[in-house]
């Protein structure tokens, strides 16, 4: 069996800085406040005409590609993830592979939330696991901004959230480098605690919301029961990351870097304490870019690797949980 590993890695978020300061002159919220509940100082919008899911997708792709040393034609497929894709459908994979103009590989489309990267880079090692592919581009890009209520009402949730994509390009190992394992797992029992309810095609769609025209209905936002999203992720991220090392014979202590998914500061600080890591084990900068569901992971990873604190040889774990339930970790030697 084959074995796959990051060749490259980079991430774009757009230049629009939005701080809390910022937000508090649109809604009730305040700076206090979200950095007490959060850690976060600030994060990236959008501007409508100059970026997209798709736009910021393909700026992270080209830098991973140009540093993983792999020539667009030699990529075989496209793993897209996304909770926030340009259009309904089709998803934003196939416009990847327009945009880029790689050869028509196939291009898979994952909705997982904030696990989106961590199960679309299990896809892409399985696939190269069993020799099917060699070379395959994974990418996670998120426009939130433009999907939550910006007034009062939805303070809860639109302060956390912001724009933003990463990417990696997974190839073939041949230095015995690479994706130990991935674990992914879900509970769909909880999967109105964190969920935006319509348009869907079971329930009430677009046209209907048109017809009712009813400015209360929240339910294209998203919803969050925070408090009970918080008690299981510190549970789950916590589980998942020992699966990994379990699977691997390896202990805490065999960490060098943990790239949690960017939820809350202190769910990332709930784990460092719990783990005894100490600040040079885990990686956040969730203070400077909000939560960008599932391009978080590829951010940090990118910017934690840019700043030189993941080396050769090292032991990184990365792990997520989010809307779904969905929660999963990935172990790799680099
Ligand atoms: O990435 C996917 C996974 N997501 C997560 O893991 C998120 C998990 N949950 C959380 O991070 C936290 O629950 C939040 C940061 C979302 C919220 O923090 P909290 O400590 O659970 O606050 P809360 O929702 O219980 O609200 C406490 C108070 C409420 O006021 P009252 O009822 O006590 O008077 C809220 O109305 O804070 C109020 N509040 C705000 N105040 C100012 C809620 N949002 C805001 C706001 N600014 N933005």
């Amino acid at each position: 069996m084959y074995q796959s590993k990051i060749s490259g890695l980079g991430f774009y978020v757009p230049d629009n800085v939005v701080t809390n300061e910022d937000l508090s002159k649109i809604m009730d919220t305040n700076d206090e406040w979200i950095q007490e509940r959060t850690g976060i100082q600030q994060r990236r919008h959008i501007v409508r005409g100059q970026d997209t899911t798709l736009s910021m997708g393909v700026k992270a792709a080209n830098i991973a590609i140009e540093r993983s040393g792999v020539v667009k034609d030699d990529i075989d497929f496209i793993v897209f993830a996304t909770i926030s894709p340009d259009y309904y459908f089709p998803g934003p994979g196939v416009e990847l592979q327009k945009e880029l103009g790689l050869k028509t590989v196939g291009a898979l489309d994952v909705r997982n939330q904030c696990s989106g990267f961590v199960y679309a880079l299990s896809v892409a090692d399985q696939f190269i696991k069993t020799g099917m592919y060699k070379n395959i581009l994974v990418v996670a890009s998120e426009v939130q901004s433009l999907g939550l209520d910006m007034t009062t009402r939805g303070r809860a949730v639109s302060v956390i959230f912001g724009d933003g994509a990463g990417a990696v390009v997974v190839t073939r190992s041949d230095d015995g480098s690479g994706i130990l394992s991935t674990h992914l797992h879900s509970e769909g029992e909880h999967a109105k605690e964190l969920a935006v309810l319509a348009p869907g095609m079971g329930g009430r769609w677009v046209t209907d919301i048109i017809a009712e025209n009813n400015p209360e209905d929240e339910s294209y936002f998203p919803y969050m029961n925070g408090q009970f999203v918080f008690k299981h992720a510190v549970v789950r991220f916590s589980e998942v990351i020992m699966e990994g090392l379990q699977a691997n014979n390896l202990q805490v202590s065999d960490i060098d870097m943990l790239i949690p998914h960017q939820a809350n500061l202190r769910i990332s600080q709930f784990i460092q304490k719990k783990f005894g890591l100490n600040d040079d084990q885990v990686f956040n900068n969730i203070q400077k870019y909000g939560n960008t569901t599932a391009a978080s992971i590829p951010i940090a990873l990118t910017e934690a690797w840019e700043e030189g604190k993941i080396k050769k040889g090292d032991t990184v774990v990365l792990a997520a949980f989010g809307s779904g339930f969905t929660w999963a970790s990935a172990i790799i030697k680099w």
